[in-house]
């Protein structure tokens, strides 16, 4: 019997695990989600799917889960970096709590179960401007992060390699780049009192503005860079660790490209085929990742992970699910006034 639990499974990156656990014939999935950053419709329908609704920073919502449990998917957070800026409390009790609250859990009631942990790849990312190397799977971070969400993601990994290294409990961490694709939600769950709470991340948000025609507006010259991954190519690294990873390691699940959000907004643009204009503005005083992206080479040679899907090809099926979703996502916007 193959049971797993998908803790944030409501979410954006979480839901797609639960399809991908689905699609390999997994027999039970439970959910956990407090729908914060989410909306219920967006976990799959499927009689194999149980739904718990309740925070992971209480352990009386980890116990409802009921029989053996094989492994455990933790992508539950505050999302996420201006979010945590504005309320800093709420992102501890979201993000880091739910780690240490899930870790106990586990080594409490199933502790030969394997937990995967998806840490951030911005938490160890050198701050620069110049011409950026691969960012390789190092444990090694600065005292001084941007946002409290960082703080919360890099804590939680410590949490986690202390966990598998020093008590012996079965965990492996993969860090996620740039996570991109159809199922991000803009202004999905509960108001968090900031604009961030709706416009989340730059693809959803530059979609969205795209096919209204409103400017797009780009922070410094547009020559900051991230690491674009397809979120269904993210959900199949999630489960390659979980099958292939070894407990206490860190696994990037990376492309290796580089894009600037310049180049970004014209591929958007380019599929949404919008009249809308570009607007530079000053760069954001708190954000000081200028161009970074993964190395891929770990997680392709232990893990035999690669990324499928070409940037130009996610943001056509990105857009083309925005589309068809539009009514629904104003709704969610909409809440929030
Ligand atoms: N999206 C990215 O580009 C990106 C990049 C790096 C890391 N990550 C990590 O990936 C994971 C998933 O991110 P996402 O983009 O899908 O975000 P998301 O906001 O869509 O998903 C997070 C989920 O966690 C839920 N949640 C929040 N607090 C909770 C709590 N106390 N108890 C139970 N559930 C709770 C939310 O309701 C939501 O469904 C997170 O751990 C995030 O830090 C994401």
């Amino acid at each position: 019997m193959s049971h797993a639990v998908v803790i944030g499974g409501a979410g954006f990156i979480g839901s797609w695990v639960v399809k991908e656990l689905l699609e390999q014939k997994y027999e039970r999935v439970t959910v956990i989600d407090n729908l914060l950053s989410s909306e219920r419709w967006n976990i799959p329908t499927d009689p194999r799917v149980e739904f718990i609704l309740g925070s992971a920073s209480d352990s009386n919502t980890l116990l409802r889960v009921k029989g053996k449990v094989e492994s455990v998917f933790h992508l539950a957070c505050f999302h996420g970096n201006q979010s945590s800026i504005a309320n800093p409390l709420m992102d501890l009790e979201n993000n880091l709590k739910p780690t240490l609250t899930v870790l106990d859990w586990v080594e409490k009631t199933h502790p030969n179960a394997r937990v995967v942990y998806t840490g951030a790849g911005c938490a160890v990312a050198p701050k620069t401007w110049d011409t950026p190397t691969g960012v390789p799977e190092v444990d090694e971070t600065p005292i001084l992060h941007d946002s409290p969400y960082s703080i919360s993601k890099i804590t939680g990994e410590m949490y986690a390699k202390y966990f598998a290294d020093r008590r012996g409990l079965d965990v492996v961490r993969v860090r996620f780049q740039n996570a991109y694709g159809p199922g991000e939600i803009l202004g999905a769950g509960q108001w968090r009192g900031t604009e961030h709470t709706i416009w989340r991340n730059v693809v959803p948000t530059f979609i969205w503005k795209a096919l209204h025609g409103q400017e797009l507006v780009l922070h410094g010259d547009g020559e900051a860079s991230r690491d674009f991954v397809y979120v269904k190519d993210l959900a199949r690294g999630v489960l390659a660790a979980s099958i292939k990873g070894k407990s206490g390691e860190v696994y990037n699940l990376a492309s290796g490209q580089e894009t600037t959000i310049k180049q970004l907004s014209q591929i958007i643009l380019n599929f949404t085929t919008s009249a809308s204009q570009i607007r530079l503005t000053e760069r954001r005083d708190w954000d000081h990742s200028g161009r970074r992206f993964g190395d891929p080479r770990k997680s392709q040679n232990e893990l035999g992970f690669v990324t499928e899907v070409a940037l130009p090809q996610g943001i056509e099926s990105t857009v083309n699910w925005a589309r068809e979703n539009l009514t629904r996502i104003a709704a969610t916007m909409a809440r929030h006034g």
